[in-house]
Parts: C-alpha cells; structure tokens; sequence
C-alpha cells in the first residue's frame, strides 16, 4: 500500500524522536520517499543529518535558514504539494497546540498549512500532559479539522511515570498509515488512460532510421502521474532508456505505423495522452538490406504517415479526453491552439523548444496547456508538470 508514495515525517522535540529514525527506514522499507521537517526542539535529540542522510533529501527545520538559498522558504508549499501522507511522529503537546490554532512558525507548522494530503499525529507526552484539558481539548481540535490520530500506547514513560504517552509500535503507524493512503480516492481513480511516449524509428535500411531526440521523459512522467492519481495506465513508447514507472503495463513500439496500430487496440482509454514525437514520414520505399555505400542513393521518398492524434480526434468516443501535445519553436500558442482545433483534441500541451531548461532531452519543461477557453502556463521538472497538469484538467 506504502509502494511509490510519498511521505513527510514531521519529527517534534520529545524523547521518542529517535524512533522517528527507525520508522523512516520502514517507511522506506515499505517503499514509500520519505522526506523529513524537524521542529528546531527535535534536533536536540536527533541531529538532522541522520535524517538527511537516511532521507536522502535536505531537512527541512527552519523557514528561513541563513545559510541556504532565499527561494528555498517555500519549500513547504511545494513538499505541501508533493506528498501524499503526513505523518507527524512523535508529536509533543506544543506542535499539537500550534496545529490546532493554526501556528505556523516553522517549517514542520507550516508544511501542515500548506499539506493537501492527509495528515496523521501521533501525540507522544509524558506523565500527565496527555491528559491536560488543553491537550485533549486540542485533540479534539485536529480531530474535527479532519486530522487522523493515532493515539499513544501506555506504559513505562521516560521520566520513570507510568502512564498514557508512548509513541505506538512502528508497525501500528505503518498499519495506520497504509490504511489511510489506502482510503485515498485519486481523481483519475476507475478510468484507463492511455498514454504514447518516446520517438518512433521509420527506417530505410536494416541499420538506418529516421527518428528525433525525443526521450519519452515527458510521457513517461504523465503515465507516473496518472497512475499516482489512480487510473489505470497502459503505455505505449517507442525506443527510450526509461524504466516503466511502477504500476504501469507499458509495450514497446518503433514505427509510426506501428504506433497507429497500437493505439488503435487502446483507444476505448477514458483518456489519451499522445505524448509520443511520432515521425510525420516514412521511407515511401525500404530496403531488405545494407544500403552500400558505393551504390549510393540520389534521393529518396518520403510519404506521410496516419497522424494519430488526428485519427483519435474523428473517433472520439462519448465522455472519452483525447490531449495532445504539441512541440513548436516559433509561434507556440497559435501553432498549438490551431492544432487544437484541427486535430480536434481536447487539449493541447504546447512545448517551445526554444526556452531554456525545457524540451526533448530536459529533466524540466516549460509548457502551456491550451483548452477550448483556457491558457494556463506549467513550469517545474516534468513529474511535476505532469501531475500538475492532470490535476488542473481532471482534478
Ligand atoms: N502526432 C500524431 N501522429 C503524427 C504526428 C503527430 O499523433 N503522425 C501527435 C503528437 O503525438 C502530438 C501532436 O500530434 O500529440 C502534435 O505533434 P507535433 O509534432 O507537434 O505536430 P505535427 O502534427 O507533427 O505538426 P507539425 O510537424 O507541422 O508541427
């Protein structure tokens, strides 16, 4: 259930912090992305580098650290964005009390505000804070904004007490965990999508091609993305060096013909993504074997193939989202727009290849996403793009 989401582990300032490190592994185990936001209190107990370097990613403590970049003041908008579950474990009676007023004055406070996914508390205390009227009163607080509490275990406390205020089992927050993200309805959840991706390979010979620098990062992110927000994602790519992202069922292609053929075996999708840089021509004429070189050839012919986006615009089923892309170095939203209009898609995402850090072989893009009546820009790494995208159209 933990497979390929993503968490933030809010760790606060109390004693059982240090079995916030065991329960990243397993959440890691499990084979969730975790990322950490510390409250400054909690690096009294565990320094934040084990947390980084078991992470893998920076922690995240105050909002505006001094020795890191300006820009980065907004990570909690964008982890807020990113995760799937928010796991606050352990969580002290003053984070609670932050949480429950709304306060956020650092970074694990304020990732609370921005979170769009669930959150989870754990509240660990000692002696008999946990039973305080301001405590339970603040429980019931977070419990009503919608909050899921996992309430602590009793018995032998750090200051010597017995009583109620131990962080549960590792696995009784594991189990708590799947069974919320488990509960969690994507916006794409009950429908097929169908996505296209990578170049496709129109050859001349058995050693000679035409093809583009496509590498189906683009496409492969939208099928990720589609996939997380719960459909079910069939992919067909041409020649690329991507793993399919988990979850996916993905075929390989290599012509444009090839290509038509498949999506056309697909194309009851509730959604297509026709992602892929399909050749707009083929050799009209290939040869069995090596063309030599002596023997030479003065020109060759090139005929059209199928335009499948097209195709899938004339054959649109009823309630079916065809959405297009459309790659441009000049003239980036009439040439989209009219490809919009032409190829009746839904939607067309228009890619300049002339923008910086954006384009075939980048691991970020600039698009702009063309719908009937709208225009709305995208900027980021592709995953992020794609997700945000669909959410935008779908969510
Ligand atoms: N497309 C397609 N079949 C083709 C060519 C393109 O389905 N034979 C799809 C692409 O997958 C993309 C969209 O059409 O979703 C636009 O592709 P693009 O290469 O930008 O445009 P073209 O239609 O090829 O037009 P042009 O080359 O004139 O820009």
């Amino acid at each position: 259930m933990l497979s390929g989401k993503r968490i933030i582990l809010g760790v606060t300032g109390g004693i059982a912090a240090y079995k916030a490190v065991f329960l990243l592994r397993e959440f890691q185990k499990a084979g969730a992305e975790v990322r950490v936001t510390m409250t400054p209190s909690a690096t009294h107990f565990v320094g934040s580098e084990t947390f980084a370097s078991l992470s893998g990613h920076d922690v995240a403590i105050d909002i505006f650290p001094e020795e890191e970049e300006a820009t980065e003041w907004t990570r909690h908008i964008n982890w807020g964005e990113w995760a799937d579950l928010f796991v606050i474990a352990p969580c002290t009676g003053n984070t609670l009390a932050k949480i429950a007023n709304g306060i956020s004055d650092n970074m694990l406070t304020a990732t609370v505000l921005a979170a769009r996914s669930p959150i989870l508390i754990c509240p660990t205390m000692d002696g008999e804070m946990y039973e305080s009227p301001s405590v339970t009163q603040n429980l019931k607080k977070v419990a009503d904004f919608g909050y899921h509490i996992l309430e602590p275990e009793s018995g032998f406390l750090a200051s010597g007490l017995e009583g109620k205020g131990r962080l549960p089992e590792i696995g009784s927050i594991l189990d708590k965990a799947s069974e919320i993200i488990g509960s969690i309805k994507g916006p794409l959840e009950g429908k097929k999508v169908l996505v296209t991706a990578g170049p496709t390979r129109e050859f001349i010979d058995p050693v000679r091609f035409i093809s583009n620098p496509s590498s189906g990062k683009m496409g492969f992110a939208m099928a990720a993305a589609a996939q997380r927000l719960g459909a079910e994602v069939t992919l067909i790519h041409g020649p690329v060096s991507l793993e399919t992202p988990e979850g996916v069922v993905a075929t390989s292609i290599i012509s444009a013909q090839d290509l038509y053929e498949s999506v056309q075996q697909k194309a009851d999708a509730d959604i297509v993504i026709m992602a892929a840089a399909v050749s707009d021509f083929t050799p009209a004429q290939t040869f069995e074997h090596k063309v030599k070189k002596d023997h030479g050839v003065d020109d060759m012919q090139l005929k059209a193939t199928t335009d499948i986006l097209s195709w899938l615009g004339k054959n649109k089923k009823a309630g079916q989202t065809i959405i297009g892309f459309a790659m441009e170095t000049e003239n980036l939203i009439e040439n989209a727009r009219t490809k919009l209009i032409r190829k009746n898609a839904d939607w067309i995402i228009g890619n300049s290849l002339t923008k910086k850090d954006a384009g075939f072989e980048s691991d970020t893009n600039h698009v702009h996403l063309l719908g009937e009546e709208t225009e709305q820009e995208f900027e980021g790494t592709k995953a992020e793009i794609a997700e945000r995208l669909l959410k935008y159209i779908f969510g």
